[in-house]
């Protein structure tokens, strides 16, 4: 089995970016961790950043057919994109919403999620754990 976890704009500055809000873990670190849950479940993982929406629904449509689940942070585009979620909504397997910081303790303009209408579960504000929670769910979401 294998588990895409996506990422979007601007989560390639993780560590350098606004580490008060977004912490001092790079995405790398991220990586690291994500990996070594999926090692030990001897599950595959597909781990991938980009800044443009087309990458990220290029991506979600290959999940469509590879992926036994999805983890994404759609980051900003979460707040915009309807063809993620579109791209979403064509997929059938567990997807999970995961964001770093609690959004909506944040800016009226990021409360909103496209994608949270067709995710299974929304992490938010657990920082760099939350990929690791939302692999754990995804475990148990197909594992049944
Ligand atoms: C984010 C929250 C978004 O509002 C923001 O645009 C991001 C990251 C998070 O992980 O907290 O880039 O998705």
């Amino acid at each position: 089995k294998t588990i895409y976890v996506l990422n979007g704009p601007n989560l390639n500055l993780l560590g350098q970016r606004e580490p008060d809000i977004y912490g001092r873990e790079t995405l790398s670190d991220i990586e690291a961790s994500c990996r070594q849950l999926c090692d030990a479940e001897s599950v595959d993982l597909v781990f991938r950043q980009s800044n443009s929406e087309g990458d990220l629904v290029d991506w979600i449509q290959q999940a469509r057919t590879e992926a036994a689940g999805i983890v994404i942070n759609p980051a900003a585009y979460t707040h915009t994109s309807i063809a993620i979620l579109d791209a979403l909504s064509a997929c059938e397997m567990p997807v999970i919403e995961v964001h770093l910081s609690n959004i909506h303790k944040r800016e009226a303009f990021r409360h909103h999620s496209h994608v949270s209408s067709r995710a299974d579960a929304v992490i938010a504000g657990c920082g760099a754990q939350g990929y690791e929670f939302a692999l754990l769910r995804i475990f148990e979401l197909i594992s049944s």
